[in-house]
């Protein structure tokens, strides 16, 4: 009996679901499958999303515009159309857009958005919608308008979405973690001539240029800058005005139609990029032009005939450069003889690199620590550039300690961290570090402090640097436990997308006490170092902790660290005058300093610098928090004309 009687609760319930379904009008899809998905599992309900319910009038629900069954626009400017409580229970209305852009919805896109027949346009953009993108997405039967800009989007683009393309006017998921290659259309000769606007930057695209672009002809603005794309840049892409491909992997010769661009469409891609309106040349590689003929220095540790044949041949600027190079001790004289050579340890990436190709490479002096001389050298023919870090004699441990650390410096791989290619160490001690070499490349210090041509610093930017340079130590630490050791701006490498990479980590490990006491005596003097820090005492992750909160009040208050700036906050919060110690780049454009979390961030870099060590958070928790403040600098999107935001004025925008 009992199991009769739940078969009819079964059944029951299947009617009463399907019952639910079929009241399948805008007004209950909107309730029932939007609303919850939007709001998210966050207690505190949404603000906007609370208007949506039965006992307020449908008119002030916030957000939405709806249509009669004949077509014609719900008019809720009269007095009784918003007081008309009926009107939320009227089956036949038709919801045309949802538009809550910066509402801080906290929840997901629902599949359900695909069952309204007439709805157009859906502009969510500035919020923190999670998860995916929905596969019905691409079912939704007049979507024209979509606006996701901005909020934490995640997982592949579903293929979905170019189903829409009889309509779909823009698209915009600018600034999410999409991942995966950007899909195929299902059908051939896909054109989307309807498509005008198509923003998919920033986010985590990845894979080659998708060719079936260059045949969306209605395009007026493709933006794919700030994903990780890579392979060459094709041909047919010139009648697109607003084409951004900047801040990607793109490698390879530039598509002759694309010359009358500016490069600012193109920056940041691999330095294999090449071609006009670039100015790396592309390299035509005739045979028998000798590297000679344009070797500016010769670095060579063994000066082999060919490497005294290249300086002598050079001209006068290279031969003065030679001259200096000797003084420093670099170019060392031939008495190992042929096979005297010493041992080079490559890692993971720098496989290709010989011996003799490291050696000959020609280079110049790009800037001197107490330790060790740094170059920028060319590789022979095709081979690229590659950093040369040489330790000064003395500095090094002896060869049997070294290794262990310089294998474990060799292993360290992260898209923040510079990666050490090779090791070399000669015969009489000399020790050499292989890096990449990232042109347009610039320090942090040279960024906030120098003067020549630099670009705005925003919040936004300086944000993504430091959230850059916390994710590298972040990774080192979780590693096994290894201190950066000489966190400070000198060492953060900026690109011209703001992507930082941190330089030298681990090297302390390769310095004998002397040398180690001396990179202190620097950072002491340049306010890096953590209090306990006497000199002898270790580098830790706590340390770098110290250092790292330094360096975000130097990106937050645009000062140089030598003078005290954590003294400077606490005075200036003494004063209640705290929102003056910002840079004045870092506030300008910001609505208010809490809103855009530069307080939070001012708090996260004083605890970072606590004297007590044990009282400093960790840099997974830095990550953490940093992430949570990521400024919103889209924070009104080129879709929204000024008309539509006013007729959106009675939803206040809610801070994030
Ligand atoms: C319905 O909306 C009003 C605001 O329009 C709000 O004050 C009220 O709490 C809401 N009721 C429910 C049950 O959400
Ligand atoms: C309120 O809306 C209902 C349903 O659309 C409609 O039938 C009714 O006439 C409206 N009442 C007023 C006073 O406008
Ligand atoms: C796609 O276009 C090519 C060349 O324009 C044409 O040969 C082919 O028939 C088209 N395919 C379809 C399914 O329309
Ligand atoms: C960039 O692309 C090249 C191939 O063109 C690849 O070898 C390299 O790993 C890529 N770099 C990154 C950072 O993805
Ligand atoms: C292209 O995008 C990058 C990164 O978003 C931006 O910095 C650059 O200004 C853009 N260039 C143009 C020409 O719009």
């Amino acid at each position: 009996m009992a199991r009769s009687y739940r078969l009819i609760i079964v059944i029951t319930a299947a009617i009463a679901f399907s019952a639910a379904a079929a009241d399948n009008s805008d007004v209950a899809l909107l309730l029932e499958r939007v609303k919850p998905a939007l709001q998210g599992v966050s207690p505190p309900a949404n603000a906007q999303l609370v208007t949506w319910n039965a006992s307020t009038p449908l008119c002030l629900w916030r957000g939405l515009r709806w249509s009669t069954p004949l077509g014609r626009p719900l008019h809720c400017d009269s007095p009784a159309a918003r007081a008309n409580l009926s009107l939320a229970r009227d089956p036949s209305l038709i919801l045309l857009s949802i538009r809550l852009p910066a509402a801080a919805l906290a929840g997901h896109l629902p599949p359900a958005l695909a069952a309204f027949s007439s709805l157009a346009s859906i502009y969510l953009a500035d919020n923190s919608l999670s998860g995916p993108i929905p596969l019905d997405l691409g079912n939704a039967p007049a979507l024209a308008i979509v606006d996701l800009a901005s909020n934490r989007l995640s997982g592949a683009l579903p293929p979905s979405i170019w189903n829409l393309c009889d309509r779909l006017s823009h698209l915009r998921l600018h600034d999410n973690a999409l991942t995966g290659p950007i899909p195929d259309p299902a059908g051939p000769n896909t054109t989307c001539d309807a498509l005008r606007l198509l923003d998919l930057a920033a986010n985590r695209f990845s894979g080659s240029f998708p060719p079936f672009l260059t045949a969306f002809r209605g395009l007026q603005r493709l933006d794919l800058a700030a994903n990780r794309l890579q392979g060459p840049i094709p041909e047919g892409l010139a009648a697109i005005p607003g084409l951004n491909l900047s801040c990607n992997n793109f490698s390879g010769q530039m598509p002759p139609d694309l010359a009358a661009f500016t490069p600012g469409s193109f920056l940041g891609n691999s330095p294999a990029l090449c071609g006009p309106p670039l100015r790396q040349q592309c390299l035509a590689t005739p045979s028998g032009l000798s590297p000679a003929g344009v070797a500016a220095m010769v670095i060579g540790l063994m000066a082999s005939a060919v490497v005294v044949a290249s300086v002598s041949i050079g001209w006068a600027q290279g031969r003065w450069r030679a001259r200096r190079a000797v003084e420093e001790g670099a170019l060392e004289t031939t008495e190992d003889g042929a096979g005297g050579e010493g041992k080079l340890l490559v890692f993971q990436g720098g496989e290709h690199l010989t011996l003799e190709e490291v050696l000959n490479a020609t280079g110049q002096v790009v800037d001197k620590a107490s330790y060790c001389t740094v170059y920028k050298a060319k590789l022979a023919e095709g081979g690229g550039s590659i950093e040369l870090r040489l330790l000064r004699e003395g500095s090094c441990k002896d060869a049997e300690s070294c290794a262990p650390a310089v294998r474990r410096i060799g292993r360290a791989r992260h898209e923040n961290l510079v990666p050490l290619r090779a090791f070399y160490q000669g015969r009489r001690g000399e020790k050499l570090l292989v890096y990449d070499y990232f042109p347009g490349h610039r320090t942090l210090h040279e960024l906030l402090h120098g003067d020549q041509g630099r670009p705005q610093l925003t919040w936004a930017r300086r944000h993504k640097i430091a959230l850059g340079a916390a994710r590298a130590l972040a990774y080192l630490h979780a590693g096994h436990g290894e201190a950066h050791g000489n966190v400070r701006s000198f060492n953060v490498l900026v690109d011209e997308c703001f992507v930082a990479r941190l330089a030298e980590h681990a090297l302390h490990r390769l310095l004998v006490p002397s040398a180690a006491e001396a990179v202190l005596a620097a950072a002491k003097a340049d306010g890096y170092r953590a209090p306990e820090l006497q000199s002898r005492s270790r580098c830790s992750p706590r340390t770098d902790v110290y250092a790292f909160g330094i360096l975000l009040l130097e990106l937050l208050m645009g000062r140089r660290p030598s003078g005290d700036l954590p003294a400077a906050v606490k005075a200036a919060v003494l004063e209640e005058a705290t929102t003056e110690v910002f840079d004045a780049e870092v506030v300008r454009g910001v609505r208010s300093p809490a809103d855009e979390g530069l307080l939070h961030a001012l708090k996260l870099a004083m605890g970072c610098c606590a004297p007590v060590a044990a009282a400093r958070p960790t840099m997974a928790e830095v990550v953490r928090q940093l992430e949570e403040i990521r400024p919103r600098n889209s924070s009104r999107s080129a879709l929204y004309s000024p008309a539509e935001t006013r007729s959106d004025a009675g939803t206040p925008t809610a801070a994030v």
